[in-house]
């Protein structure tokens, strides 16, 4: 059993995170998405749209992800790959090299991000189209 991580926001859901969370899967058996909760986001300068708990159903209708646990800091994740067994850590490529420390704890791959869209985008183009 390969097990898979990744780490993200996934507010507004789209498909450049479909697309995402289908490769990380196809990458092993179970996919684990650690889901910023929104205070963690907020240190990350992001405001979230939907509550964490919204953003966490979405993601557990979808079938490639078998796991939602909340990602809380930065510091976690060499905890999470431990505790969790993960045996592969998946980002795309906005973050690559970010996280090759993790390389000592299991393989990490950088996925190429879907062009042209993402949540940033969609609430631009949204608020434009208000005027
Ligand atoms: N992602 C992707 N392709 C996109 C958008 C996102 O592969 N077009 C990936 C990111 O690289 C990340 C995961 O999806 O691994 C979650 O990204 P997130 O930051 O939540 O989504 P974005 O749409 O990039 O959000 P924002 O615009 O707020 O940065």
């Amino acid at each position: 059993m390969i097990k898979v991580i990744t780490y993200g926001t996934f507010d507004l859901l789209h498909y450049g995170h479909i697309n995402l969370l289908k490769r990380a899967k196809e990458l092993g058996d179970y996919l684990i998405v650690a889901l910023s909760t929104n205070e963690f986001n907020l240190v990350k300068g992001k405001k979230c749209y939907f509550s964490y708990e919204q953003r966490k159903k979405l993601l557990e209708a979808i079938r490639y992800v078998d796991l939602v646990i909340p990602e809380e800091n930065w510091e976690q994740k060499i905890n999470d790959i431990l505790q969790l067994k993960v045996d592969i850590f998946v980002m795309g490529n906005d973050w690559k090299n970010k996280f090759n420390y993790l390389n000592d704890y299991c393989k990490v791959v950088y996925l190429e991000r879907t062009p042209e869209i993402s949540t940033s985008k969609i609430k631009f183009d949204l608020k434009l189209d208000e005027k």
